[in-house]
């Protein structure tokens, strides 16, 4: 039986029923719809509109519909339930009859749909967080283990200057412990009760709206009965972190699939996490780093089609706001899934730290050193800046190193030139002076992971 039969005369056409139903994908939400029913019974009796009885009868009910629930994960047997609220409504009538059809006094779906769906991300987010900091822990095992591994770093994907493998891990706690930051915001903001808002003009009923959000966890209660039931900016706040977080991921991905390159060849994959080609018998596949870059593309399509769906609805309620939920879902799903893969990969890279050190030393990754070396000298950075080109040429027309020029062929270029020049353009003595904060030298990045060790244990 549906919930509005009433003033229509034919029943629904299945086409239309089928079109128009949301159970099969919003039956996540029965254990919030019965978290939620359970106070809104407790507050119907406080304002004296069911007895003490019928409320504990509805209590025991929910209760128990609450472990079938969790028993059942799937959507259980055969319903013509439309949604998720009328499916806990047709359940409490089949179980306990009169009483049951008490429960909606005062109360409409939608006041209840965007009560489920705030409880829904508030403990999804969570979730979300935990692998996000699980994920944050093992980047810091591997940075702790790789302050000393050499990695040509790059700007313009052009070798640039040497970095360690721990500071490009650590690069990514720093984001992810945005990500964090982004969610934890996301949580606080959507931390509002819409229930008691009613279909859209507020609830006749005479109940505390504060304490009912606050028996259902919620910090506050909605202060706008249209807002209440029309607002879904929460949702695309967990989006907006979701795809952040996703953008992150499939950075981290990219850096992973080129460090694994033949190309590059500096990182490599346990045969764990690789995949192999049906027809080359020699590749080895980054299926799994491509994956979070893939899906990444996905969770940033569901945040944009929810705000189109937003954009232009008027007040309050309208169906197509029932198009917030698969697209949420799917995204909320791929994110989590992709953080706890990476969690799961990170341990099985491996730096191939002496062809690593061999790469940082190629492309004349060492020039800005000499550039700094002649500044210590007395020349201008600019003037540096132009001798170093110029040495850089010659050196590329002999087809060596910069270190492999003479003293004379460096004095050619600058008198200034000593024979302490070849100390500073050691690749270790570069990484060695950038000790400023946030810098890739390996005392730094030891101080940056013990920083990042504390956050987390605090977190
Ligand atoms: N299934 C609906 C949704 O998800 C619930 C609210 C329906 N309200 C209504 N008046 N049709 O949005």
């Amino acid at each position: 039986m549906s919930l509005w039969g009433g003033r229509f005369s034919q029943p629904s056409a299945a086409e239309f029923k089928q079109f128009n139903d949301s159970l099969r994908f919003d039956y996540v939400l029965a254990p919030f719809d019965i978290q939620a029913s359970k106070a809104w019974a407790g507050a119907l009796q406080t304002a004296g509109l069911i007895s003490t009885e019928e409320n504990q009868q509805l209590q025991q009910a929910l209760s128990a519909l609450a472990k079938a629930v969790a028993a059942e994960p799937e959507l259980p047997l055969q319903t013509d339930a439309e949604d998720i609220h009328s499916w806990v409504e047709s359940q409490l009538i089949a179980s306990i009859g009169t009483t049951a059809k008490k429960l909606h006094t005062g109360r409409s779906r939608n006041d209840l749909v965007a009560t489920d769906l705030r409880l829904f991300c508030k403990q999804f987010a969570e979730h979300l967080i935990k692998a996000n900091l699980a994920a944050i822990e093992n980047l810091l095992i591997f940075a702790e283990q790789h302050t000393d591994a050499m990695l040509p770093g790059y700007t313009h994907l052009q070798r640039a200057q040497p970095i360690v493998a721990g500071h490009w891990a650590m690069a990514y706690v720093s984001m992810f412990q945005r990500d964090v930051s982004r969610l934890r915001e996301a949580v606080r903001r959507m931390d509002v009760s819409p229930l008691g808002s009613g279909a859209l003009a507020g609830t006749t009923a005479a109940i505390n709206r504060e304490t009912l959000a606050h028996e259902l966890g919620f910090r506050y209660a909605s202060e706008n009965s249209l807002d209440g039931v029309s607002d879904r900016d929460f949702v695309l706040d967990l989006l907006n972190a979701a795809s952040t977080g996703m953008i992150h991921l499939s950075r981290l991905a990219e850096d992973v699939i080129f460090y694994c390159s033949g190309e590059s060849g500096c990182f490599s994959m346990s045969d764990r996490i690789s995949s192999g080609s049906s027809l080359m018998p020699q590749k080895k596949n980054p299926d799994l780093f491509e994956l979070l870059r893939g899906k990444t593309g996905r969770v940033l399509g569901h945040q944009h089609a929810m705000q189109v769906t937003l954009k232009g609805l008027p007040l309050a309620y309208n169906k197509d706001m029932q198009e917030d939920k698969e697209g949420l879902f799917d995204a909320l799903h791929s994110y989590l899934q992709c953080l706890q893969m990476l969690a799961f990969a990170v341990p099985e890279l491996t730096v191939n730290r002496e062809h690593a050190a061999l790469q940082a030393a190629l492309g004349y990754s060492n020039a800005t050193e000499l550039a700094d070396y002649l500044v210590s000298k007395g020349v201008a950075f600019r003037d540096a800046h132009h001798m170093t080109g110029t040495l850089v040429v010659n050196a590329q027309q002999l087809g060596i190193a910069l270190e492999q020029l003479t003293l004379e062929q460096f004095q050619q270029v600058c008198p200034a030139i000593d024979a302490d020049v070849y100390a500073s353009l050691d690749l270790q003595y570069g990484l060695n002076q950038r000790q400023a904060m946030g810098g890739t030298a390996p005392k730094a990045v030891k101080v940056a992971v013990k920083h990042a060790q504390d956050w987390l244990h605090a977190a």
